[in-house]
This record gives structure tokens, C-alpha cells and sequence, in this order.
């Protein structure tokens, strides 16, 4: 298990080029606007309002960077696909993301969050999809799952791995969390301190 000895927040950049210039691990949160990568991130870290959370979708518009224990990158992205943010602003983010995502030489992982409630979005499929084909290594995460009894959520995990089949060989790795109850936190951890060591 890591401890999260320190977590500050570095800058917010709006493109690729523009990020830190130093050669350390990084991750990176991505899904539809207001899935709770935010939450997620503060949950993870242990620090309540470190990245900025709102019933508001579209909060987070900017690549956000905070440092780890001075050895790791643990990056806040844009929501995607929100239908409620302007055409081209929505257009934008998608560019920054993909771009991001492509090009960014010290991402080892992103992680891909999807609303545990909810059956599988066209644009969440297509996300990922396109992540493959770009050779983007990618994990899925399941948020919010306090809001679902256990049998609910058992029956969408398992419609939604189906779905997945449709596409894939083999599924990513996947998480189950709840910023709310802090579920998954460890695991996550573990699963980045891993990583952090190769
Ligand atoms: P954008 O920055 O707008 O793209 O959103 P985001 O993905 O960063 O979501 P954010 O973390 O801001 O959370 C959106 C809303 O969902 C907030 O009202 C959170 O309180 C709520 N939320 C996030 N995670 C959880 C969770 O695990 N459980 C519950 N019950 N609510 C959550
Ligand atoms: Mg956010």
C-alpha cells in the first residue's frame, strides 16, 4: 500500500506541449463530464478539495497536474462528450484529451471512468476504442457504486463486460470505487505503486 506523503497541485495547461518538462511517471483521469474524476482524485489522494468537484458537469476544463510524493504525475482531464457545453467548446476538449492521450510521452496509464449506474454510453465505447487502435494503455474505472445496491451493480458490471466482449479479447483491468465511501482506494494505490516501480 502507498501512503500519499505529499499532493500538490502544479498547474493547469491547456494543451499537451505545454506539460511539465521533467521525466517522472504520470496518470491521468478521463470520462464523461461529471462522472466524479474530481472526487476520485481528492478520495485517492486523501485531501478534500485538492481538485476542484462540482454538481456543475464541465467543471474541470483544463489539464490539471499534482505531484505525488514528489515522484509521480497525477493528471485531472476535461470531461468528455457533455451535451450541455457548447458545440465547440465540447470539440476542444475532445482535441485536448485525444492529443493528450496520443502524444504524451510520460503518461503510463489512463484511467477511463465510467458511472457505474449507467448502461454503456456510445461515446465511452468509442473512447476506448480509439484508445485501443492508438495503443493507449488504459484501465477501467467504475465510480460512484454507493449508488447502486450490490445487485444492481453486479448486473451492470456484467452487461457491461459483455458489451465490451463485442470489441475485445480480453478487458482491460477494472476498479470499483466510491469516492463517497472510499471504495477502491487501495487497490488503485497498489495498482499505481506497481507500476511507479518498473
Ligand atoms: P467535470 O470536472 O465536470 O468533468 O466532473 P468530474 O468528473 O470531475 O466530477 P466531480 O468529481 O466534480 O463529481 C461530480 C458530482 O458527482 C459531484 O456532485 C460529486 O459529489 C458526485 N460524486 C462524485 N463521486 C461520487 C461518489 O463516489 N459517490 C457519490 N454518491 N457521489 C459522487
Ligand atoms: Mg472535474
Amino acid at each position: 500500500m502507498m501512503d500519499i506523503k505529499s499532493a500538490t497541485f502544479v498547474s493547469s495547461f491547456t494543451d499537451y506541449r505545454q506539460c511539465p518538462d521533467i521525466n517522472i511517471p504520470e496518470y491521468a483521469f478521463v470520462g464523461r463530464s461529471n462522472v466524479g474524476k474530481s472526487s476520485l482524485i481528492n478520495m485517492l489522494l486523501d485531501r478534500k478539495n485538492l481538485a476542484k468537484t462540482s454538481q456543475t458537469p464541465g467543471k474541470t476544463q483544463l489539464i490539471n497536474y499534482f505531484l505525488i510524493n514528489d515522484t509521480w504525475h497525477l493528471v485531472d482531464l476535461p470531461g468528455y462528450g457533455f451535451a450541455k457545453v457548447k458545440k465547440s467548446i465540447r470539440k476542444d476538449f475532445n482535441r485536448i484529451i485525444k492529443d493528450y492521450a496520443a502524444y504524451r510521452k510520460n503518461l503510463v496509464c489512463l484511467f477511463v471512468l465510467i458511472d457505474s449506474r449507467h448502461k454503456p454510453q456510445n461515446n465511452d465505447i468509442l473512447f476506448m476504442k480509439w484508445l485501443g487502435e492508438n495503443q493507449v494503455p488504459f484501465v477501467m474505472v467504475f465510480t460512484k457504486i454507493d449508488k447502486l445496491s450490490e445487485l444492481a451493480l453486479k448486473k451492470n458490471i456484467d452487461f457491461y463486460q459483455e458489451q465490451m466482449l463485442q470489441h475485445w479479447e480480453i478487458l482491460p483491468e477494472m476498479f470499483f470505487t466510491s469516492a463517497e465511501k472510499k471504495n477502491g482506494r487501495e487497490k488503485m494505490l497498489g495498482y499505481i505503486n506497481q507500476l511507479n516501480q518498473l
